[in-house]
């Protein structure tokens, strides 16, 4: 995975058919995914459970490109070896997920993975300042996360912010929840590079029909572009 700031669509599986995995992550790649996004939850630090490093390391030979994990866990370093195992390109904690994400952050890149930190609705881009150096993306949640399918939060103030705090260090900032064809131009205008998108990508489509995907990841795409042009 190289740095490139071109915009990157990832489908948030989410959004696929649980009973489908493997036939849904081919789709959505050859539909013109960038990235696969794979969200983690655990019951706990949020209210919903998805699934873990066992099912994860099964997704990894389905993925051609880039297997972003998000984990929506607390805590985060038991599991780190887990998820590097499993094959994970990039792995992303929550800022809010325990007193030492410093010490994760150095964890994940020490486990040969690249290091992401994601930050709820309610914790400012500052959250993020000492950890610049550290970090390879940055997860701005436009949801409180847990669920697919919720309502956009506006947080172009806090993209931003951070795109000015980033400067010129090879650091992605991610937006994740809500994304759709009317909100992707806000985020890429104020500076987001890699787009999550679940129910915006999966909505209509299905394996047997997965030109839907296909159309639904090229309507975010130019809507993303369209203010980078
Ligand atoms: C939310 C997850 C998201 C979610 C996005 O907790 O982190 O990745 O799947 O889903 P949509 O695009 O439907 O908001
Ligand atoms: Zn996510």
């Amino acid at each position: 995975m190289s740095f490139d700031r071109k915009i990157k669509i990832a489908p948030s599986i989410l959004s696929a058919d649980f009973a489908n995995f493997g036939a849904e992550i081919r789709a959505i790649e050859a539909e013109g995914a960038d990235w696969v996004h794979v969200d983690v939850m655990d019951g706990h630090f949020v209210p919903n459970l998805t699934f873990g490093p066992m099912a994860v390391k099964a997704f990894r030979p389905h993925v051609k490109t880039v297997m972003d994990v998000h984990l929506m866990i607390a805590p985060v370093d038991p599991y780190i070896d887990a998820y590097a195992d499993a094959g994970a390109d990039v792995l992303t904690a929550h800022v809010e997920a325990g007193p030492h994400i410093h010490r994760t952050l150095q964890a994940i890149r020490g486990a040969g993975m690249k290091a992401g930190v994601a930050l709820n609705p309610g914790t400012p881009a500052e959250a993020v300042a000492h950890l610049l150096e550290l970090t390879d993306l940055i997860c701005v949640m436009t949801v409180n996360p847990g669920f697919g399918g919720q309502k956009f939060i506006d947080m172009t103030a806090k993209i931003a912010r951070l795109r000015q705090m980033i400067g010129d260090r090879p650091v992605h900032i991610e937006i994740d929840g809500g994304v759709d064809p009317k909100t992707a131009p806000l985020v890429a205008q104020a500076g987001a590079d890699v787009l999550v998108a679940g129910s915006a990508v999966f909505r209509g489509g299905s394996v047997d029909n997965p030109g839907v995907y296909g159309q639904n990841i090229a309507e975010i795409r130019a809507a993303a572009e369209g203010v980078w042009a």
